[in-house]
């Protein structure tokens, strides 16, 4: 196919001459008029360009607020993109959740405004009557900075007074988008502009062929990380690979979580609630809504990034990855794959395809240290997995990001605990150990003594709330502010 389409609002969209780095928000904005979408910081973090993408999915047609900004256009291919401009009623009347902004004074100056009721409109779509908390996961990637949140959430909690869902446009067009949008999803698409080549494989095995023929080509899934390479670091990316629509599968299977590579984190998210629901809240860290709908564990962890937020907890866990090159596959612990900084045991033409995640009966903790709670990169990660048995520490595995060129084993602190008691002494004696495993670095985002500080204290903070599960909630918020 030589053509990329996707559905945009109630129009079918065919594109014949598109690069990797053409993003969706430059063609709503610019192409399309469809100026009601903002740009604000064009890297996924204020949420000023929240739109809703619709994709089919086993259990049907899914709408979940993206970052139209760090959107590749080619990752559109066979979605539904609907902006602002189509949630009026034909009579050009509000939607529920516009009127309620309206009438919650929840709209200052505006701009954050559009972003907002998206994000919110995407809430109201999966649940109509949201709790508090829920409302404010929604909103973790939008900022407002003059009205504030009291009026949103105020907003949020009236929408669903405000009219129903069956007079939702889009509930009443679901089966004919499904429709459209399945038939548009069928083989290869391969299109170019300038030189530069955009590539849709059509299944996991058209993946890996195409793969073995253009090693050199970028691997691009949620764009969360590539999108900055395009926006802030105008890199050109001569050839690109979409794989953001595969690789989707995740079930439980002999004892462990079986992940594909392209399984986005809220994808995950409900599997991660029954198998590990100890790491839930840190899920629920990971970037805002819009870029946990985006990002891929997957590409987390093929990134090698030192900062990513998975990989300390899957190396805690002791996840291994499945690595494919054509029809060969090789299944390795994940901690081997990080060689060095920039550097992972990754070959030409080799994809991560497959990660398989015990899910262990024992005490496990994920915490990530960062300045701002929502939609931040960490200064510093730390998964741990304790065992114990009759009092005694059987087995422990502790792995942080930010602390090295890559995320690892603190293994200095692990050795501390094995064979030791259950008791504060052991967990004292292994936050001074972690010293030996690393020599963290200083910059923008920490200081090296800092690091090695809060390094220490999450291991007695993990003490603190495993030696009694039943602390008051308030003793239990001071044993975190340790950290
Ligand atoms: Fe800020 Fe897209 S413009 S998240
Ligand atoms: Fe002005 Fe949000 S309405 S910053």
């Amino acid at each position: 196919m030589t053509q990329l389409r996707f559905l945009l609002n109630d129009r079918e969209i065919a594109l014949s001459e598109v690069s990797p780095s053409d993003m969706l928000l430059d063609h709503l904005r610019i192409a399309r008029r469809l100026t009601g979408t903002k740009e604000g910081c064009a890297e996924g973090d204020c949420g000023a360009c929240t739109i809703l993408s619709g994709r089919v999915t086993p259990d049907g047609l899914v709408y979940e607020p993206i970052n139209a900004c760090i959107r590749p256009l080619a990752a559109c291919h066979g979605t539904h993109i609907v902006t602002i401009e189509h949630l009026a009623a034909p009579d050009g009347g509000l939607h529920p959740v516009q009127a309620a902004m309206v009438e919650h004074h929840g709209s200052q100056c505006g701009f954050c405004t559009p972003g907002i009721v998206m994000a919110l409109y995407g809430l109201w779509m999966t649940d109509p009557d949201p709790s508090e908390e829920m409302i404010e996961t929604a909103l973790q990637g939008n900022i407002c900075r003059c009205t504030g949140y009291r009026p949103i959430i105020d907003a949020a909690l009236a929408a669903a007074r405000a009219g129903g869902q069956a007079m939702d446009a889009l509930a009443r067009e679901r089966q004919d988008v499904a429709r459209r949008l399945a038939a548009m999803r069928q083989g290869r698409v391969d299109v170019s502009r300038d030189g530069h080549r955009a590539i849709v494989p059509a299944d996991t095995d058209d993946l890996a062929a195409l793969l073995v023929q253009q090693p050199d080509a970028t691997i691009v899934a949620g764009a969360t990380d590539v999108g900055l390479w395009i926006t802030k670091f105008l890199r050109p990316i001569p050839s690109a690979i979409f794989v953001g629509a595969l690789m989707k599968d995740i079930r439980h299977q002999d004892g462990a979580l079986r992940i594909g590579a392209g399984v986005t984190y809220s994808e995950a998210l409900p599997m991660i609630r029954r198998h590990l629901p100890q790491v839930a809240d840190y899920w629920l860290r990971i970037g805002g809504w819009q870029v946990r709908n985006l990002g891929t564990i997957g590409a987390n962890i093929a990134n090698g990034s030192p900062i990513g937020d998975t990989p300390p907890l899957l190396i805690a866990l002791g996840a291994e990855i499945v690595l494919r090159h054509s029809d060969t596959r090789r299944q390795i612990p994940l901690q081997d794959f990080f060689i060095d900084y920039g550097k992972q045991d990754r070959k030409p033409g080799e994809f991560v395809e497959e990660i398989v995640i015990p899910t262990p009966g024992a005490r496990i903790a994920a915490y990530k240290v960062s300045k701002r709670r929502d939609s931040d990169i960490s200064s510093v990660a730390m998964g741990i997995v304790v065992r114990e048995e009759g009092g005694t520490i059987t087995d422990a595995r502790i792995a942080c990001g930010g602390m090295a060129a890559t995320p690892r084993r603190a293994t200095a602190a692990e050795n501390a605990l094995i064979g030791q008691p259950f008791a504060a002494d052991s967990f004292a004696e292994a936050g001074r150990a972690i010293a030996d495993d690393f020599t963290p670095l200083s910059d923008m985002r920490a200081s090296a003594e800092y690091r090695a500080s809060v390094a220490s204290n999450l291991i007695r903070r993990f003490w603190l709330e495993q030696s009694d599960p039943d602390l008051p909630v308030t003793l239990r918020d001071a044993a975190k502010e340790v950290a």
